[in-house]
This record gives C-alpha cells, structure tokens and sequence, in this order.
C-alpha cells in the first residue's frame, strides 16, 4: 500500500521525505553548457516511474537548470506527475558571482524552469564569496520577500552553525524551517551542537551524505575497524529486515527525525529508496537497533565526506561525535 511518507514543517507545511534525487555531487558540474543528457533521462524516469511525490534536491551551483528545465518539459507534456506531485528545492548560491542575488535569481529560475515557484528555497552556505555584495541578513531578507511574493514557498538555510540560525532570527524575526547540513552516523554534528538545536527549536534537519558510512566501506576510503564492525551490523540488519544497507541507514536516518537527501546514477537504487518509506511505513527499527547504531556510530570518528566545500567545519572536528 502506497503511502507518502512526509515530515511537518513548523509553518505547517508538509515537505516529502526522502528525498532521492540529488542533482549535486555526482551529477554536480561547473558550467550549464556541459549538458548532462543522463541526467535528463534519469528525471524523466522518475517522474515516468516512481510512485509518490519525487523530491529533487537542486541548486544554482550544481549548474543542472537546463537538465531540469528539459526533463520538467517533458514531464508535463506527457502528463507524467503532477506540479503537486514534484518536490522542487533549490539553493542560493553563496559562493557565487558579484550578481548572485536571491530575487533576480529565483525570477530568472522561475523563467528558465517554466515554473510559478519553488517548493523551498535555501541560502547554500553561511559563508559568503567575498565578491557577493549583499550580507547574509540583506539575502535572509529576500528570501522572506519571496516567501511574501509566493515565488517560494518554504525558506531555510544549509551548512549553517547554530550562531549563523540564531542571527538570522536575531536579526529578521523569521526563522528558516530547513537546515540541510552534512550529517550521518560518523558525523553527528557539522558545527558543535547543531543536531540537538534544530531538533529543540523544530527546525527539520536534511542530511546531505546520509550514506557516507555505506560508501566510505564500499569504496575502501574507511579502513577502520569502527567503520567494520559498522557496516558488519549494517549487513545483520539488512538481513533481519530483508532490505539493502542503504534501507537501513535511510531508515535510522528517519528515525532520528532527520530528512534523508540522498542519490544515485542507477535507477534501482533510487526507486529502493523511494519506494522504501513509502511501500513500507511498518519498517521501523527497534529502539535497541536504533541505538546501537547510534552508539557504533559514536566511537567511529568523524568522517567528513565534503571537506572541501565546507573545510569551515574541520575546526570542530573533536565536537561533531557527540549527541
Ligand atoms: N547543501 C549542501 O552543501 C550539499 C552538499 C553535498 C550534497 N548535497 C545534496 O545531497 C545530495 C546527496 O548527497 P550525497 O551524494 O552525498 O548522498 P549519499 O546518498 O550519501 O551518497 C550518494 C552516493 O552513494 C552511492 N550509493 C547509493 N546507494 C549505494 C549502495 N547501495 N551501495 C553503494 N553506493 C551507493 C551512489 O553511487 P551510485 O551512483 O553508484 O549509486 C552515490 O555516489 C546531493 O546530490 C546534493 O543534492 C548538498
């Protein structure tokens, strides 16, 4: 029985969980002429063949506009999924150009998408490129603007530190009811605390790398005996549940009241994990399972899959395997 699974944002608004299609890091590129042809397809064959509202994590950085606008073309030309049927996030691009400016840029999507707005919209990164003229309050501002506009309809943030949220509210009243931060087993807290006070002031944490502890085995990066016994675990739970690995992490993802914003190039994966909550609802790990992986989880050290984009972050690393 098909049963969309969400979770509740403070305004209210429902947003779908997991989300399966990430357009960044794999499909991630640098400039939109680079066209992505598997991209396209592989979102036309969402929309075509998943069940449920898909869910597409994007943004202005990973250059992927013309792929969506293609692939959103075609779904509705052929009648595929409904607007209401697709989840559409996208991000600000705080590392962008001097013109990188939230209205413009939303009123330029808007266009480019053929769409009448974004589902929610999210300023990418706290840490400004220099070159960007405008403050993080004056962008936090426009985002509101476009909330009051309906060009979006949820605002929130990404990567940022519980002293970043805390000035935005401090400084507009308004606070963001996303924060998509990196976050998994071997990384609790990207800046010190910020599970527990997103948890406390009901702010829906999305975790980016949801999967690192899964990969980082897969591809022979982790060689430590915690990352072992982890996945050793992984292995027994799948077998219990008759699941993948990656069922079970989503699934203790979920469980942790964190929004799971995971992807592949290969469309079983994707279906697996959109079909899992969603097909399954009665897959809930115990409270003993929960917190053993939860505790393995906790002596492994902290593994940080996007230390480029955010080596903001390495500084707390004695702080982030905490709870
Ligand atoms: N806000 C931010 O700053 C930020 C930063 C990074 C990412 N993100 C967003 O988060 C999305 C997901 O990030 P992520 O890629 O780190 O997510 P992830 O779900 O942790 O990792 C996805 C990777 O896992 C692999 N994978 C999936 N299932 C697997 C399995 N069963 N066995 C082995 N490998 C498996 C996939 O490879 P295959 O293709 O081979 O399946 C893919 O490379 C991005 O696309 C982006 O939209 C946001």
């Amino acid at each position: 029985m098909f049963k969309q699974h969400f979770f509740t944002l403070y305004n209210g608004n429902k947003i779908p969980g997991p989300s399966t299609i990430g357009s960044g890091s794999i499909y991630f590129k640098h400039d939109e002429k680079d066209y992505n042809p598997n991209l396209t397809a592989f979102l036309v064959r969402s929309f075509k063949d998943l069940k449920g509202i898909i869910h597409i994590d994007n943004a202005a950085c990973y250059k992927t506009y013309p792929e969506m606008a293609d692939a959103l073309k075609e779904n509705f030309e052929k009648g595929y999924k409904t607007r209401k049927e697709i989840w559409f996030t996208d991000k600000f691009d705080s590392r962008g150009a001097r013109d990188a400016d939230p209205i413009i840029n939303v009123n330029e999507t808007l266009k480019k998408l053929n769409l009448e707005y974004i589902d929610l919209y999210l300023i990418h990164h706290p840490i400004l490129n220099e070159t960007i003229t405008k403050d993080i309050v004056a962008i936090w501002k426009d985002c509101i603007t476009l909330l009051e506009e309906g060009k979006v309809k949820n605002i929130g943030v990404s990567n940022f530190s519980v002293n970043d949220i805390e000035n935005l509210i401090k400084e507009t009243g308004f606070k963001p009811v996303v924060n998509q931060i990196e976050w998994n087993p071997f990384l609790f807290n990207q800046s010190p605390g910020i599970y527990r006070y997103c948890q406390d002031n009901d702010i829906v944490i999305e975790a980016y790398g949801p999967l690192s502890p899964l990969v980082s085995q897969i591809n022979g990066s982790d060689t430590t005996e915690e990352g072992k016994t982890f996945k050793v675990y992984l292995d027994e739970l799948a077998s219990k549940y008759n699941v993948t690995d990656t069922v079970i992490l989503l699934a203790y993802t979920i469980s942790m009241n964190v929004l799971p914003v995971t992807t592949s190039t290969k469309f079983a994966r994707i279906e697996d994990a959109q079909n899992f909550v969603n097909d399954h609802p009665e897959l809930a790990l115990t409270k003993e399972e929960i917190k053993k992986i939860t505790d393995l989880g906790l002596k492994h050290p902290t593994e940080r899959r996007y230390r480029g984009f955010t080596d903001h972050y390495t500084q707390f690393e004695n702080e982030s395997q905490k709870l």
